[in-house]
């Protein structure tokens, strides 16, 4: 295990009780919430979830996780059979008597500009002060923009009844969805933000499981906590733009990006994940977190960062136009009337978050234009249609590619990738995959939303064009036959 410090800004503060006692409260049971409240009473803690949302709450007591999230269903079941866990909206009963309360509630992109939305996690930092009748440890884990937690602790001193000692610190959380409950349970870093000893103590004691397996711990001020968080997704987003960019690149003079990619990942400097020039990035973390940190960077002067992000953004966006671009290519100019089948609306695998999805984006887009739009996603379904309630939906990938005149294959579900393009293809209106595009060059330099795949997509003087992208690698489809 290594362990760095750079500061320790506070004295020691309160919490007396004894680690194996601790009693949890987890504000917010969303994705982060809900996960991390069934991780902390599987390491052996007491909590209660807590959440506005009683359908949320509801669902959650009665063993059901309202969202996709693999892993999760079984460990809520068992956690909640110990006794250890349960949900409330009734915050005062959940605050009362607990030592430690993680806020993981919602961070969105404000409706009227960049910045996050921080409503949420004011709302329930409030609520949990007022309603402490015992020395306590607030944490924050939602993503929140560097500064935030400073002035969170001015509120928590402000509403915090008198006598009661309450510290707040910020432990931001770096799960991936669809590998949420394994990233919870065996986190790459802990990073504990603006502790005194005694709060990093009862955090150590929190986290003595995944510690003890040799996961590092940084301990360090407010403001880095809070901008690890912000900078890691930042670089995450840029290493996809920076793909896409070179794809750009790569189509105008020949060059194939997978084969570019796959030769930059061999230097372990680089590395070769989020490297796959494809749809882009979505999701309820990645554009909203650069965005807010875009508009932060602008307010504190630096001004390099946010244009930086701005052209992350820019070209992330513009990758969703291209497909739709070549949808619109591929039925000579315009999709008026025509059939397009979509298979993805989540987006990326193993998750029904659609918040932001690159998918939906470009479905909603082509129905826009006059498509009648058919979506298939083996999870999303449910989520994709309360958002985007005007798409036409199928059950199956089948209804999504029958009678289609082109097909988008926009998340990268293992079923898609694997699914044979020929067969199909005979499902299609016109039973025929276009080869001429399937070259060693994916020269459109798009894929589905997160990674791997190789897709063919059709040209616009392809008198065979039909489906315009399949999850088949180049070589594979560059061997089918076009079926007159
Ligand atoms: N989803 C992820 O993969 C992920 C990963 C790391 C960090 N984060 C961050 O975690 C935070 C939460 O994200 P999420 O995806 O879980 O969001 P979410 O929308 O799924 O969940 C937020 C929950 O907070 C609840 N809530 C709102 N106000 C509340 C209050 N005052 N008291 C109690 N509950 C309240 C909402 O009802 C909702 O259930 C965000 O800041 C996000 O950026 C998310």
């Amino acid at each position: 295990m290594s362990t760095k410090r750079s500061t320790n800004p506070r004295p020691a503060g309160p919490v007396t009780t004894a680690p194996e006692n601790l009693r949890i409260t987890v504000f917010g049971t969303g994705y982060l919430g809900a996960t991390h409240a069934v991780a902390m009473a599987e390491l052996g803690f007491d909590v209660v979830g807590v959440d506005v949302d009683q359908a949320k709450v509801d669902a959650l007591a009665a063993g059901k996780v309202p969202f996709f999230e693999p892993g999760l269903p079984e460990l809520l079941e068992k956690t909640l059979a110990t006794g250890r866990l349960r949900f409330t909206t009734d915050a005062a009963s959940a605050v009362a008597g607990a030592d430690v309360h993680f806020v993981c509630v919602g961070t969105p992109q404000q409706r009227t500009s960049h910045a996050a939305n921080l409503a949420y996690v004011e709302d329930a930092t409030r609520v949990i002060a007022q309603h402490l009748t015992k020395d306590a440890v607030i944490v924050g884990k939602s993503t929140v923009p560097v500064g935030t937690a400073a002035r969170l602790r001015e509120l928590v001193a402000a509403t915090v009844p008198a006598g009661i000692d309450a510290e707040l610190l910020w432990n931001p959380e770096f799960l991936r969805e669809g590998k949420a409950v394994g990233d919870t349970l065996h986190p790459d870093r802990i990073v504990l933000g603006g502790v005194s000893e005694r709060s990093e103590a009862v955090m150590r004691a929190v986290y003595a499981a995944p510690i003890a397996e040799g996961s590092p711990v940084v301990v360090t001020d407010l403001p880095t906590a809070e901008l690890v968080k912000v900078s890691a997704n930042a670089f995450l987003a840029t290493k996809i733009s920076f793909i896409n960019a070179i794809a750009g690149v790569c189509e105008a003079a020949g060059a194939d990006v997978t084969v570019l990619a796959d030769a930059l990942g061999h230097d372990v400097r680089i590395g070769r994940q989020f490297l796959d020039a494809g749809l882009g990035f979505g999701g309820g973390c990645l554009p909203k977190d650069i965005r807010a940190l875009m508009h932060r960077s602008k307010e504190l002067g630096a001004n390099r960062a946010a244009a930086l992000l701005q052209q992350v953004d820019e070209i992330n966006m513009g990758q969703r136009e291209r497909v739709v671009d070549m949808a619109l290519e591929a039925c000579g100019g315009s999709v008026l009337n025509k059939r397009i089948g979509v298979l993805g609306a989540a987006f990326k695998p193993l998750t029904d978050d659609v918040r932001d999805s690159p998918a939906l984006n470009v479905a909603a887009a082509l129905h826009l234009r006059g498509a009648q739009v058919t979506v298939y996603d083996p999870e999303a379904g449910d989520t994709a249609r309360r958002a985007f309630p005007t798409l036409g939906y199928g059950t199956s990938v089948d209804e999504a590619v029958e009678e289609c005149d082109v097909l988008l294959v926009l998340t990268e579900w293992k079923q898609f990738v694997d699914a044979d393009p020929q067969r199909l293809a005979g499902l299609t209106r016109t039973p025929r995959v276009s080869t001429r595009a399937a070259s060693s060059r994916p020269t459109s330099g798009v894929r589905p939303a997160g990674s791997s795949p190789d897709w063919a997509a059709s040209r616009p003087d392809d008198p065979d064009r039909r489906v315009v992208a399949s999850p088949a690698g180049p070589s594979r489809a560059r061997a089918l036959q076009p079926r007159a």
